[in-house]
């Protein structure tokens, strides 16, 4: 039976990670700091727990190396616990950059590393996953620490995988879209939650949306996957959704040929469907599709891009 560390378990997305596990049969060693509701999603699910806070140094090696040596060898570990308050950079303080480091970023390096150590010594597998965010893409006002600890979490995911492939221990993240999770101790205004929810799928993401990711690529369908980021966020990360189109749609279509504005030369014409120029060529500068296909801007007036 496969034995899971989660951390970040009393809440969230750790918390619906750990109930995927359980509901795939998985043991579970649950650690967090808060050690009421830690309990109280231990007891939920029959798992066990640890409390711990992972901001210590010695904390995440604790975490991982108590749960191997209490509860038996360790095959996945999920590393969910983690901080997004809102600091502007003028505003950042040693201490509060340090403490967004040490919880999201160098607690899963220490964690993992712990557990490589202990896989390896016992010739075993293992598959660890780290919870980043969209957020390691794209800075925001206030977001400045939160975005560079997971940016920087995600290298790390990438680095640990190239090692620790070779001794059969995968390393992985997935990278969740904005979910609702009612935090206590990462509390986000309606404004915020209202501002990023939109995405192309259309609907808000859950923690189970995640946990599903999470169980996925910890597990042995995903057996020749690591290094990866998996983005699950309705396709919030897959472009800039909130763009005007670069030419109107209802602008009048000209012929099925791309010509570029102020070009009457026909040697720089493009066929759309060939992409090869007058002469036959492909061309130098393809003509931009319009959104319709078979359909351009008319040439006349349309943008040199
Ligand atoms: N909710 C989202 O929209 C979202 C989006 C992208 C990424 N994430 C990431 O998902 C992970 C979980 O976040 P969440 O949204 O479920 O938040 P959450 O606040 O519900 O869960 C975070 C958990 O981490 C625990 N924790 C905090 N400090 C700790 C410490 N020092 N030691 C041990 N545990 C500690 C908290 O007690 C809590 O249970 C985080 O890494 C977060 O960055 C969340």
């Amino acid at each position: 039976m496969t034995h899971a560390v989660v951390t970040g378990a009393a809440s969230g997305i750790g918390r619906a990670v750990a109930e995927h596990f359980t509901q795939a049969g998985a043991q579970l060693t649950l650690v967090d700091v808060d050690a009421d509701r830690l309990a109280a999603v231990a007891d939920a699910l029959g798992a066990r727990h640890h409390v711990v806070d992972l901001c210590d140094t010695d904390g995440p090696a604790a975490a991982v190396g108590d749960s191997w040596r209490t509860h038996g060898p360790v095959d996945v570990l999920v590393n969910a616990a983690g901080i997004y308050p809102s600091l502007d950079m003028i505003d950042v303080t040693a201490a509060g950059w340090d403490r967004v480091f040490a919880l999201n970023t160098r607690a899963p390096v220490l964690a993992t590393a712990e557990l490589v150590r202990l896989a390896a010594a016992a010739g075993r597998p293992a598959s660890v996953v780290n919870i980043s965010s969209g957020a390691a893409l794209r800075a925001r006002p206030g977001g400045g620490p939160y975005a560079a600890s997971k940016a920087a979490l995600e290298m790390a995911t990438r680095a640990a995988a190239l090692e620790f492939g070779p001794l059969g221990i995968r390393v992985n993240a997935v990278s969740p879209g904005f979910v609702a999770v009612d935090s206590v101790c990462n509390p986000v205004a309606d404004a915020y939650a209202t501002a990023v929810s939109g995405n192309p799928l259309g609907r808000p993401g859950t923690p189970a949306d995640i946990a599903r990711a999470v169980l996925w690529i910890a597990g042995p369908e995903a057996s020749w996957v690591t290094g990866e980021i998996l983005r699950v966020d309705g396709g919030s990360s897959a472009g800039a959704a909130h763009l005007p189109r670069l030419w109107p749609p209802d602008a009048p279509a000209a012929d099925r040929t791309g010509t570029r504005a102020a070009d009457t030369d026909t040697s720089t014409t493009t066929d759309i469907a060939t992409g090869a120029g007058a002469s036959g060529s492909a061309a130098a500068f393809p003509a931009p599709l319009h959104h319709t296909p078979g359909t351009l801007p008319n040439s006349t007036k349309g943008p040199t891009t």
